[in-house]
């Protein structure tokens, strides 16, 4: 099994691997980890400019770099050992397993369901050899001010774009009201993924791909100004994916063996035999 080179906790994974009630308790400079969720943000918050956005999108959505099924995509992820992961050590797939039975056991619709069961598949682009912090974490729009709101404000002075004019006005280079989709997150495993499955999913589902980590926006109502309508209608489908990521996970997850067949059906329902990353 490989192992990210860095270990970190940024809170999306925070959210997966501890108590629901110490959950992004970032005050509490005590809690174990701490440190390395703080080095983690210092890294991310300083790397991730407009530029480097621009870069790492020319870069990954070539989709280059392997052609599998949706299954073996699952399996490569699954080799992953997320080493911010210091309190239950369960695979990736477990992960994805337990918050896609939980959407599930709720009645919710299948591609809710598969939404839940492959939205962290982007995390391969650390077996792809990107930094941590370029594939987990909170996302944030870049070009324009950044929102004290977002985990860690006070590390965005050591970003470049903190002292260039053309990015520090509310809007910055974007329109009011231009719609999300033509705002620039910082990069990460949310928006790969977007970009790789969005010719076949419902607008929700990947909605919910592609902002489950923007918790500035879905948790903190931040960035109004730059919606539209769509952002607007689909914010509550986000918002519904969040609890099923961050508390589903338990000690006792439910058997892939015995799931796989109907996990395989839902794939092929939605999504092409073989994609391409
Ligand atoms: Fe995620
Ligand atoms: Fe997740």
């Amino acid at each position: 099994m490989r192992t990210i080179p860095t270990a970190v906790t940024p809170n999306a994974l925070l959210a997966e691997d501890t108590s629901r009630s110490a959950y992004r308790d970032y005050a509490d400079d005590a809690q174990p980890g701490m440190a390395r969720v703080r080095e983690f943000y210092r890294n991310n918050h300083a790397h991730q400019t407009y530029a480097f956005v621009q870069e790492k999108k020319a870069r990954w959505l070539r989709f280059d770099q392997r052609e599998m099924t949706p299954w073996q995509g699952l399996d490569f992820l699954n080799t992953l050992v997320d080493e911010s992961d210091p309190d239950i050590e369960l695979p990736q797939i477990s992960h994805l397993l337990q918050t896609a039975e939980a959407i599930r056991a709720d009645g919710h619709p299948d591609w809710f369901v598969l939404t839940g069961f492959i939205h962290d598949l982007g995390k391969v682009l650390c077996l792809f050899g990107e930094p941590q912090w370029a594939v987990v974490g909170d996302t944030f729009p870049v070009g324009c001010r950044f929102s004290d709101k977002v985990v860690y404000p006070e590390f965005f002075a050591l970003n470049p774009d903190s002292g260039d004019a053309r990015y520090n006005s509310e809007c910055g280079v974007y329109q009011p009201g231009c719609g999300l989709a033509n705002v620039h997150l910082s990069w990460g495993h949310d928006e790969y993924l977007y970009q790789l499955l969005r010719p076949h999913l419902p607008e929700p589902a990947l909605y919910m791909m592609r902002y489950h980590s923007f918790y500035a926006w879905h948790r903190e109502g931040q960035y109004g100004h730059l919606l539209d309508a769509t952002d607007q209608a689909n914010l509550e489908w986000v918002r519904r994916f969040n609890p099923y990521d961050l508390y589903s996970k338990n000690e006792n997850p439910p058997s892939l063996a015995a799931l796989k067949p109907y996990y395989e059906d839902l794939m092929a329902k939605y999504l092409p035999a073989s994609l391409k990353f």
